[in-house]
C-alpha cells in the first residue's frame, strides 16, 4: 500500500472550486513533484496534505492512518514555505530548536538534534546569526533544517528553490536532494520550474486546474506528453494540428501531434534521405549549447533545436534544407 495515499480530494474556496478530484499516492521514501502553473491549485493541496487547510471533501491516508480531519501537530508532517517564514528575532539555532520546544524535550536533546541538522544542512558557524544576516539560500536551509529537526514522516516543500538565483538554485536542490536521500525520507515538492522537476524527481505530477492532468516518471512525462497542456508546459513542443499533421506527415489524427524540437532532425536540401520533408529556416535563436530554428514546410512553422557545434554550420534565414521526423518520436496528444 501507498505511504501517502490522497483520494478524490476537494476544495472549494466560497464557490470556487480550487481542487477537484485530486488523486494521488506516493511510495515511502520517494520524491514526488507537483508541477504546474500558478493558481492551479498546488500550495492548497500541500496545506490540505499539512493539516493547515480542511478538504471540502475526499481523504488523506499517510502510513496507513486517516489523518484527512488530524490537527497538524499530530501528523508528523513538516513544511518549508514559499516565503521563509523565519521568526526574525530569533537566530539559527533557536528557529530551528523551536519545533522540538513546543514539544518540550530535554535541553541536552535539543543541542544535540539541533547540532546535528546544522551538519546536516551545512550551517555549522552560523548557528548565532540572526535571519537578516544571511543570505536568502542560507535562510531556506534554515527553514529547511526547521522542519526536518522533528523527523518527519513526511516532508513537503513549497518552491523553496523559487525565491533563489539560478547557481544557488542548482546547489540548493542537489543538496535537497542528497539530504532526502541519506533520510529515506518521502517528500512532495512544488515547482513551477520544468527543469527543477525534471531533474530532481522520481515521479512527477502535472497539475492544472486543481487536478492531476498526467503522472509519470520525468523521463515519460517529458517524451509521452498525454496532452496538449502538458506538451506546452514541458517543453517547446511543436503542436500539430489534424490538417497539419495530414499535410505535412500525411498522418490521420483527432487531437494534436506533438513533436519535440531535438526530434526533428536537419539535412541538407539535397540529402537523399527517403521521407524528409523539404522546408526553409526562417529564423534561429542562439539559446547557448542549442541553436534552436524556425523552419517552415508545407505552411507550418516548426522549431528545430540542433547542437551548436561549430559556428560555421550556422545556416541563414532563407537555407532550403530537408527534415526528417523520426515516427517513434511523435506523441498524438488530447
Ligand atoms: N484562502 C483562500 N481563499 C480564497 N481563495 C484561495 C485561497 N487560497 C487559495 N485560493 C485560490 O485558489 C487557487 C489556487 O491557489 P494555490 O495557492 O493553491 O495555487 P498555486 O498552484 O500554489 O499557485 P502559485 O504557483 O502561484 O503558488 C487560486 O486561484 C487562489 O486564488
Ligand atoms: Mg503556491
Amino acid at each position: 500500500m501507498a505511504f501517502l495515499h490522497i483520494d478524490h480530494l476537494n476544495k472549494r474556496f466560497g464557490q470556487q472550486a480550487v481542487v477537484h478530484d485530486f488523486n494521488m499516492q506516493v511510495e515511502a521514501g520517494k520524491f514526488v513533484t507537483f508541477l504546474g502553473p500558478s493558481g492551479c491549485g498546488k500550495t492548497t493541496v500541500l496545506r490540505m496534505i499539512a493539516g493547515f487547510e480542511t478538504p471540502s471533501g475526499g481523504n488523506i491516508r499517510l502510513a496507513g492512518d486517516d489523518i484527512t480531519r488530524q490537527s497538524p501537530q499530530k501528523r508528523g508532517i513538516g513544511m518549508v514555505f514559499q516565503s521563509y517564514a523565519l521568526f526574525p528575532n530569533m537566530n539559527v539555532a533557536d528557529n530551528i530548536a523551536f519545533g522540538l520546544k513546543m514539544q518540550k524535550r530535554s535541553a541536552d536533546e535539543i543541542r544535540h538534534k539541533v547540532g546535528e541538522v546544522i551538519a546536516l544542512v551545512e550551517l555549522n558557524g552560523r548557528e548565532k546569526h540572526f535571519p537578516h544576516q544571511l543570505s536568502g539560500g542560507q535562510r531556506q536551509r534554515v527553514a529547511l533544517a526547521r522542519a526536518l529537526v522533528v523527523e518527519p514522516r513526511l516532508l513537503l516543500l513549497d518552491e523553496p528553490l523559487s525565491a533563489l538565483d539560478a547557481r544557488i538554485r542548482k546547489n540548493l536542490r542537489e543538496q535537497i536532494r542528497d539530504i532526502q536521500r541519506r533520510l529515506g525520507l518521502t517528500t512532495v515538492f512544488v515547482t513551477h520550474d520544468q527543469e527543477e522537476a525534471l531533474t530532481m524527481s522520481d515521479r512527477i505530477f502535472v497539475m492544472n486546474q486543481g487536478k492531476v492532468e498526467q503522472e509519470g516518471a520525468a523521463e515519460t512525462i517529458y517524451t509521452q506528453p498525454a496532452t496538449e497542456f502538458v506538451a506546452r508546459f514541458m517543453g517547446n513542443y511543436n503542436l500539430l494540428t489534424a490538417q497539419q499533421s495530414h499535410a505535412l506527415l500525411g498522418m490521420e489524427i483527432s487531437g494534436h501531434l506533438a513533436i519535440r524540437p531535438e526530434s526533428v532532425q536537419l539535412l541538407s536540401h539535397d540529402d537523399p534521405t527517403e521521407g524528409a520533408l523539404p522546408a526553409v529556416i526562417r529564423q534561429h535563436q542562439l539559446l547557448g549549447n542549442v541553436i534552436r530554428y524556425q523552419v517552415e514546410a508545407h505552411g507550418a512553422m516548426l522549431q528545430v533545436d540542433r547542437l551548436n557545434r561549430n559556428a560555421a554550420d550556422l545556416l541563414a534565414g532563407g537555407t532550403q534544407v530537408r527534415l526528417k521526423i523520426a515516427r517513434d518520436d511523435l506523441r498524438e496528444v488530447r
